[in-house]
């Protein structure tokens, strides 16, 4: 008999009634360290005291107005994210495929706009991960997002993750319009795009007239130790796709654009009945209030330094199991020789909770707040995983 849950998830069998901070409790009371953070959302923890009472005071007074009327938080929070990033304007969504979809409907109706409708190709990578949606599972492309849903928004090309030479070629193609790229792929194996070859993605946009849109989902919002990765390669894309770290916990997602990527999104081209409701943006303002802060920010690089070092060295003492770390700031993975899976698992039984990725990669997405006695904690547990997974 299906489960009355529809049963798209494998689930751990772990169901958690509290979190505080870093950590979650189980109903028996067992406190699990979470270097996942609901996968790059909480990324101020749990139950943090001031988004709950940012929240809380916003449902005191108003929840949904709909967007037919201005919503003052919402003008507020796209004030703060222009105002701290290469966008001029801003549309808020409540989740990464939702972004994903206004972003390539922007792009789309900006050539159809210019003249040049036939520019509708969007090129993306191998390994990639848009959302889950038909033009989510289109960008992406692979096998194991998009069998059985056919047919595909058609439209996109995939390239292999770092070949030059077919993006120059698919870039030159009078039919391409954008690019659509994460500067760090997080399901793809936590791959960090090399800042050259950010700079060789503008170029080539520039080049030939191509919109550049970064997906920052799971990489934005101060995860990798800058407000958004992409500021790292000093370079700006045209459109972004932002969620996850944005809402804390809440659903909320936006998509930033440049004044001229967005020409084409007049009134009535889009629209979203719960996008920049009063209590996402109450939550999304705060996160903004303490995340754009360049002390925030510098401290989510010291930590990230601190768990690294720490993550090296559990590489280096278990040459059997581990192979190596990467990532950037607080996004970091561990790529296994052991089969990745097994390590989640291991961690289970060390009471520290981390997430699979693709190229047998375990991710670590804790708090960006997470205190430097949870970051040695969580390296002696990730330690005792690994030794378990061994003596298994
Ligand atoms: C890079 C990226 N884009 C898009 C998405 C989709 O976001 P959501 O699950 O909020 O729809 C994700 C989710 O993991 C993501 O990591």
């Amino acid at each position: 008999m299906i489960p009355s849950v529809l049963p798209t998830y494998n689930r751990a069998p772990l169901s958690f009634v509290k979190g505080e901070g870093s950590w979650l409790i189980e109903a028996d009371g067992r406190r699990f360290l979470d270097l996942g953070a609901g996968i790059a959302v909480n990324a101020l923890g749990h139950a943090n005291p001031d988004l709950v009472a940012a929240l809380t005071e916003q449902a005191g007074k108003l929840w949904h107005v709909s967007n037919l009327y201005n919503i003052d938080q919402q003008q507020s929070l796209a004030d703060k994210l222009v105002d701290n990033s290469f966008a001029d304007t801003v549309f808020f969504t409540n989740s990464g495929t939702e972004s994903c979809e206004l972003a390539v409907k922007m792009a789309r109706k900006y050539f159809y706009e210019k003249g040049q409708p036939e520019r509708t190709t969007i090129v993306a990578f191998e390994g990639s991960f848009h959302g889950r949606s038909s033009a989510g599972i289109a960008a992406a492309g692979s096998e194991k997002m998009t069998k059985g849903f056919g047919p595909l928004l058609p439209g996109f090309v995939h390239l292999p993750w770092g070949d030059h030479d077919a993006l120059r070629e698919a870039a030159a193609k009078p039919d391409v319009g954008a690019i659509i790229v994460e500067p760090v792929q997080g399901e793809g194996g936590i791959r960090p795009l090399p800042d050259q070859c950010m700079k060789g993605l503008r170029d080539l946009c520039d080049e030939h007239g191509i919109l550049l849109i970064f997906d920052e989902v799971q990489c934005g919002v101060g995860r990798t130790g800058k407000l958004f990765a992409h500021e790292w390669a000093g370079i700006t894309p045209d459109i972004m796709m932002v969620a996850k770290g944005i809402g804390g916990g809440f659903p909320l997602g936006a998509v930033l654009a440049t004044e001229n990527a967005a020409s084409g999104m007049t009134a009535g081209t889009h629209g979203s009945t719960y996008g920049g409701n009063p209590l996402a943006c109450a939550v999304g303002n705060k996160i903004m209030d303490i995340i754009a802060d360049d002390a925030f920010l510098a401290e989510v690089n010291r930590k990230a330094a601190l768990l690294r070092q720490k993550l090296e060295g559990i590489v280096a003492a278990h040459p059997e199991t581990l192979e190596s770390v990467r990532g950037s700031g607080l996004m970091l993975g561990m790529k296994c020789k052991a089969t990745n899976l097994d390590l989640v698992k291991a961690g289970y039984g060390a009471a520290v909770l981390l997430v699979p990725a693709g190229d047998n990669v375990v991710r670590l997405l804790p708090p960006l707040n997470i205190t430097d006695e949870d970051i040695a904690e969580a390296a002696s547990r990730i330690d005792a995983a690994a030794t378990a997974l061994e003596q298994a």
